[in-house]
């Protein structure tokens, strides 16, 4: 009965939780222990130095990478381990990658198109209509029928939002959508995210962008050596970091 009871609250915790996950590389130990809980509609941006474990945390929530121990729940479901249910569940779990993984031989509308025609079994002419709003939605409309290679960075990557969710997705996940892009191109996909958060939308955000941090988000996660480190308001850490390790990544990120 207590037992039960235990994990019941667990579930119910948060939209996506994770709880004492440990994941190894060989020798090398990458995520430590790791406990963290979103909220529905909850935006948390993680942030850290090169090599502390962002990219693997992401991947783990999308199960792209297997975890040693402990669970990850997504709306109160551990991940699935394979089949079809983990099709569904990737389905569920929105990501946009660093570098802009779209379909290069596909027009802009078939890159949004195939997954909700394959995975969700809309009609193309309900998933074209659906792309076309979304794609007005990240202000790319115009580039409908052109190639990837046609659209610059920032507008790509707004491509690549869009098609995440259009399989309208219960998280999205942000692996530094714009630390590949030039600086002018930065503010038009964080513009983007930031609406999505103002729409509630539920947000894992990898970034060091504190502007970003700053407007949307509810909470920001410090890692460093596979651990979370710190965790607080944006204001707040940016501001008063309790941690020696927080203090001196932000010292490092700050002088730039
Ligand atoms: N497929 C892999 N095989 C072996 N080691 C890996 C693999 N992927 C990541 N690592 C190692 O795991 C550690 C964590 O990597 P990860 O990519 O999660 O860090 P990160 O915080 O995202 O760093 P960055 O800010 O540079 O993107 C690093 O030491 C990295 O070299
Ligand atoms: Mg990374």
């Amino acid at each position: 009965m207590s037992d039960s009871s235990a994990v019941d609250t667990v579930t119910t915790t948060g939209l996506v939780s994770l709880r004492d996950v440990n994941k190894h590389f060989g020798d090398l130990h990458v995520l430590k222990d790791i406990n963290l809980s979103i909220g529905k509609g909850e935006v948390v941006v993680v942030i850290g130095p090169s090599g502390s474990g962002k990219s693997t945390l992401c991947r783990a929530i999308n199960r792209l990478e297997p975890i040693d121990s402990g669970t990850i729940m997504l709306d109160g479901q551990p991940l699935p381990g394979e089949g079809k249910a983990l099709a569904k569940l990737r389905a569920d779990v929105g990501m946009v990658f660093q570098s802009f993984n779209l379909f290069a031989h596909k027009t802009i509308l078939q890159n949004v198109t195939l997954g909700p025609m394959k995975v969700r079994g809309q009609s193309r002419s309900e998933a074209e209509e659906n792309a076309r709003a979304l794609l007005e939605r990240v202000g790319v409309a115009a580039q409908a029928d052109k190639y990837p290679a046609q659209l610059s960075g920032g507008q790509q990557q707004r491509v690549a939002i869009a098609r995440a969710l259009a399989m309208d997705p219960k998280v999205m996940l942000f692996d530094e959508p714009t630390s590949a892009l030039d600086p002018e191109m930065i503010n038009e996909v964080l513009d983007v995210m930031i609406g999505l958060a103002r729409q509630s939308m539920t947000m894992i955000v990898v970034t060091h962008e504190m502007g970003f941090a700053r407007k949307a988000a509810n909470r920001v996660v410090f890692m460093a050596d596979g651990q979370i480190v710190e965790e607080a308001e944006p204001e707040r850490f940016f501001t008063d970091p309790q941690t020696k390790r927080a203090q001196d990544f932000l010292s490092k990120i700050l002088t730039h």
